[in-house]
């Protein structure tokens, strides 16, 4: 059997990180580890908590007394757990899509949660996916991968996704969000998003999830 590698899947929001790494993952029998979702969590116990998501300390106090879970037996339906509480569906809200960004640019919290990820990830045989993980997380990842696309094509998935839900999202509104999260994520002094140096680029605009997945698959037998 082929050694089991880790793999590192960064790059903005909605170019398909999660897609592509839970497929990923399934395919090779690997464990796949969101740690968008877990700075999602952290940020919605923030707001319920009323904290300032400013308030470095105080998140991180918050942060240490947390459990953040993943169940993982079937990955298309992988729930997020927050001491022991479904919170799948509540950490998507909008409104913590629109304070993640600050929750997780301060040093310590994302001290906490690198080290949390790392040690998830320590045995090998994992896809994990975010901003950092090429860079901070994993940075002896057998692979990583960048994936991008243009800001207007990440726009469309995005709407997309939320009108296959029922709601209703003005498009021109999710293309603004997306850009300024970019923005942020990309600008924070803390490990920023950045590409890691020996990392593979992948433009998936005009690309399915599946041909973007084959295309991994490929630098995988190389
Ligand atoms: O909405 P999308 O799926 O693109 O984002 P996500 O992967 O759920 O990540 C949500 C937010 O968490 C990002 O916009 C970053 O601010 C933060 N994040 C981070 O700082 N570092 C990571 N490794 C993953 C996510
Ligand atoms: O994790 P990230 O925010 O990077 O993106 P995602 O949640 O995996 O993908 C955002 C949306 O784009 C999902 O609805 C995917 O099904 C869709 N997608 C797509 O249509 N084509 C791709 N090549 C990749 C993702």
């Amino acid at each position: 059997m082929r050694r089991k590698i880790s793999i590192a899947i960064d790059g903005p929001a909605s170019a398909g990180k999660s897609t592509v790494a839970k497929l990923l993952a399934q395919k090779l029998n690997y464990i796949y580890v969101d740690t968008g979702a877990m700075y999602r969590v952290l940020t919605y116990a923030v707001l319920k908590a009323q904290l300032d998501p400013g308030d470095e300390n105080k998140i991180l106090s918050l942060l240490k007394k947390m459990t953040i879970s993943f169940t993982s037996e079937d990955l298309s339906q992988q729930r997020v757990w927050m001491n022991g509480e479904d919170v799948t569906e509540e950490i998507r809200a909008d409104v913590v899509t629109n304070n993640v960004s600050e929750v997780s640019a301060h040093k310590k919290i994302r001290e906490e949660m690198v080290a949390r990820q790392q040690a998830m990830g320590a045995d090998g045989g994992v896809v994990m996916d975010g901003r950092d993980i090429g860079t901070a997380v994993m940075p002896k990842a057998e692979l990583k991968i960048f994936l991008v696309a243009s800001v207007e094509e990440r726009a469309r998935r995005r709407y997309e996704e939320n009108i296959s839900k029922g709601m209703t999202v003005d498009f021109e509104t999710l293309k603004r969000e997306i850009a300024e999260r970019d923005y942020k994520d990309s600008h924070r002094k803390n490990s920023p998003l950045v590409q890691a140096a020996d990392a593979v680029k992948i433009d998936t605009t005009g690309m399915t999830i599946e041909e973007v997945v084959s295309e991994i698959e490929k630098i995988i037998e190389i």
